[in-house]
């Protein structure tokens, strides 16, 4: 911009330092997220954007361009994102548009991959602690960029494993031992990673409670089913109408099946995520169609419109999954108070989270959720944090 800090551009020198000449900005589009200072996110997860994106630059994380402190009006400044959220793309797509093709959907899971791996692996790692398809945003090539860094938090340092925090994140997309615990690692974001590539291999969204109960929980419906390769059909989405790789789509459940662990460690590390689904890039094997097809859904027009995860198709009968899935708990419906149907369930909450939370291992749902001992119960673990943002 100052073509080196050339000599020619120098305006002049004061206490800061020297002052230069540059040659202005070019115009370009760009999203401006205003603070709502009634919403869920506060003042510090305002700073955290700007800390973390003020000094983290990547080809998959989103570009902060600016920001402005006003008074009570705060406001940030991003590169715009044509495509808008990974959201939007897998789940708002009307009856007329087409639906996200396999190669592209893997395409999207290996940026934000790197994305995540980028942060894991630098100097000081950072965990995400929000990944989820509405803080991926899309380029106009699909290019994948994590955006809202209001959340995100130094990793352990020196002989720590773990840092303690008040748990915050979103419902369907927190690691088990996380929500349990408040302890964060870098693995809590490859099971949320688990979660986002579940929800590319089916089309469903994390969590929904428009669907049937026992599928209301992705993870609980489809985790069981992902190391059989018969069971896949009954898994991948159905508007793919069978258009990928066979062996590369099992793959790729099989990889969502160790993120998604119950336990960290047989988790593997977001680096070893990115080179599993590099080699699956262009995977092709005699039943699959070309890679980049697009799939037209026909529209019927008198069906309303309903969320896609809803038809059923491809995804087994409820007596079935029964068996298979591992249920937790008493039978009783936990939602979050402030639901307001679908959209509800994938917002923020900061809590405990403890009482919000199915969990797919009964034991330690019998552990958790029944208070008395057990440790999210005890005042320190979530009332009193000893760190947060
Ligand atoms: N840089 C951007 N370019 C284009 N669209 C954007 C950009 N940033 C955000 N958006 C759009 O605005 C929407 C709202 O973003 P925002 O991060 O405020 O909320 P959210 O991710 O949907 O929910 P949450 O409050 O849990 O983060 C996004 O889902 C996306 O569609
Ligand atoms: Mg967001």
């Amino acid at each position: 911009m100052t073509q080196n800090f050339a000599r020619i551009n120098l305006l002049g020198e004061g206490g800061f330092g020297p002052v230069y000449k540059g040659p202005g900005l070019k115009a370009q589009p760009v999203a401006v997220k205003s603070l709502d200072l009634e919403g869920l996110q506060g003042h510090k997860e305002w700073m955290a954007e700007i800390i973390f994106l003020g000094q983290l630059q990547h080809p998959h994380l989103v570009k902060l361009i600016g920001y402005c402190y006003e008074e009570e009006q705060r406001v940030l400044i991003y590169e715009y994102m044509p495509r808008g959220s990974l959201e939007n793309q897998l789940f708002r797509s009307t009856g007329y548009t087409a639906t996200l093709p396999w190669s592209t959907r893997m395409k999207i899971a290996i940026g934000a991959a790197r994305g995540l791996a980028f942060l894991h692996e630098t100097e000081k790692p950072v965990i995400y602690r929000d990944f989820k398809t509405s803080n991926i945003l899309l380029d106009s090539d699909y290019t994948a960029k994590l955006s809202d860094f209001g959340l995100a938090k130094d990793g352990p340092e020196g002989e720590e494993t773990h840092v303690i925090t008040r748990v915050m994140g979103t419902q369907g997309y927190a690691a088990p031992e996380y929500v349990m615990t408040g302890h964060l690692t870098t693995m809590s974001d490859v099971y949320s990673f688990g979660v986002v590539l579940l929800e590319l291999l089916t089309g469903k969204r994390s969590m929904d409670d428009a669907r049937p109960y026992r599928e209301q929980s992705l993870v609980e419906w489809a985790r069981p089913m992902l190391k059989d390769p018969n069971k896949l059909d009954r898994v991948m989405d159905p508007r793919l109408e069978g258009q990928y790789s066979r062996s590369g789509a099992h793959k790729a459940a099989l990889l969502a099946y160790k993120c998604l662990s119950h336990h960290p460690k047989p988790r593997p590390t977001m680096t070893n995520v990115v080179a599993l689904l590099d080699s699956l890039q262009g995977f092709q094997d005699e039943d699959a169609f070309a890679s980049g097809t697009f799939v037209y859904i026909v529209p019927n027009e008198n069906a309303a419109v309903r969320p896609v995860s809803d038809d059923g198709k491809g995804s087994g009968s409820g007596a079935d999954e029964e068996g298979e899935g591992k249920r937790s708990g008493d039978g009783r419906r936990r939602r979050n108070p402030r639901q307001h149907g679908n959209r509800g369930l994938r917002h923020r909450i900061k809590l405990p989270l403890s009482h919000l939370v199915t969990y797919s291992d009964p034991a330690l749902y019998d552990t958790f959720s029944n208070g008395g001992d057990s440790p999210v119960s005890t005042p320190t673990s979530f009332r009193k944090p000893k760190e947060q943002l």
